[in-house]
């Protein structure tokens, strides 16, 4: 339970029926917004406080709080998936511990687990109709940052947190087809000691570059190798990788803070281990990708992640040229893998781990 007393203010107009149904026809992803938010502050010696579910609006900002230099910021997203008698989302409490790692790494304050839950559920439970039907979701995007008024260098005495969602469709605008991804050799996401493994927008603002070049190779996603001997495929963008080999085993790159612990990438290691699958957390290079790829060892590759669930991946580009992985679309083991984490997801099948919340 949370300690927090959650004060309602509910839209005195929300977004018509009709209008809502025109949004939600093809919403894409992040553009379209529900009608409310949940805002927490936090400052030194007061801690968390003034706990509201209002209405979505325009914040505030003075010129010189602290985020809009130093950016201390940390976010999270996770969905939620409308069921007959109300919603559900996959493992919240994961997102919820996750959120704190993030903050301590940041020099942040942590938020309770049962404060960021409670958050979450009063945006869901207030704004259930904007979960579209169908493959759709709503993504529940909370994030905190420093909000002090000051400009010198230090973690910040006051924070706001805040929950938004977004209506949202499929990631890639290729739909459920293999995406190409781009092997980044100039830039870098993380390093040992640095935040790779903290959820903070610092991480994606520095992915940006390599991301643009990706785009501009006819990539989808860009692909990131370690900081170190420039070598080890760590993770895109922003998912996980996992490969696929010819024995049937798998494997994806081990967590070491460099990347980040993503959710779904625990689940699939779960799920794959549940189906008698061998499942490795071990280094793989770029020069083994593309022999693998080559010799057939390698047989499919996917991403991982909340926004992109499994998406295969099919065209690895780089440089020096580009390769396939099987035959450059979808393979057997990565769409099991994607229909039993969707499945659950969507409570379409059993929940053997407990992993599905409800919200009322
Ligand atoms: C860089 C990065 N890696 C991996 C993931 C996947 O994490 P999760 O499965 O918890 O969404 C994400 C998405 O949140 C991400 O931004």
């Amino acid at each position: 339970m949370s300690k927090l007393k959650f004060v309602r203010h509910p839209h005195p107009s929300t977004t018509p029926a009709d209008k809502r149904a025109a949004m939600l026809a093809n919403p894409g992803f992040g553009r379209v917004f529900s009608d409310h938010m949940v805002t927490i502050r936090y400052s030194e010696g007061k801690g968390w406080h003034d706990a509201r579910i209002e209405p979505r609006r325009p914040i505030e900002m003075d010129p010189a709080s602290a985020v809009l230099h130093y950016a201390q910021e940390v976010f999270e997203g996770l969905k939620a998936y409308r069921t007959a008698d109300g919603a559900t989302m996959f493992r919240p409490r994961e997102n919820a511990r996750r959120f704190q790692q993030s903050a301590e790494r940041l020099a942040m304050p942590t938020l309770p687990e049962e404060d960021f839950l409670e958050a979450i559920d009063q945006l869901v439970s207030i704004d259930r109709d904007w979960i579209p039907d169908g493959d759709g979701s709503l993504y529940v995007r909370p994030f905190m940052f420093a909000n002090e008024i000051f400009l010198g260098v230090k973690p910040s005495s006051e924070y706001l947190f805040i929950v938004i969602a977004s209506s949202v469709g499929s990631y890639f605008k290729s739909g459920a087809d293999a995406v190409a991804v781009w092997v980044s050799q100039e830039y870098t996401r993380a390093a040992p000691g640095g935040t790779g493994a903290a959820k903070c927008g610092g991480n994606y603002a520095a992915s940006l570059l390599a991301q643009a070049e990706a785009t501009r190779h006819g990539c989808d996603q860009v692909v990131f190798l370690d900081a170190v001997e420039r070598k080890w495929v760590e993770e895109l963008g922003g998912m996980n990788v996992f490969f696929v080999f010819n024995d049937g085993s798998m494997s994806t790159p081990p967590l070491g803070g460099t990347i980040l612990p993503g959710i779904t990438r625990s689940s699939l290691i779960t799920l794959a281990k549940d189906k008698g699958i061998a499942v490795r957390e071990e280094r793989y290079s770029f020069d083994q990708w593309k022999g693998d790829a080559h010799s057939g060892k390698l047989r499919e590759a996917f991403a991982c992640g909340t926004a992109a669930v499994v998406t295969p991946i099919g065209t690895v580009r780089a440089p020096e040229g580009e390769f396939k992985i099987g035959n450059g679309g979808s393979g057997a083991r990565t769409e099991e893998l994607k229909t039993a984490l969707v499945d659950i997801q969507r409570s379409r099948a059993p929940d053997p781990h407990n992993w599905v919340h409800r919200v009322f």
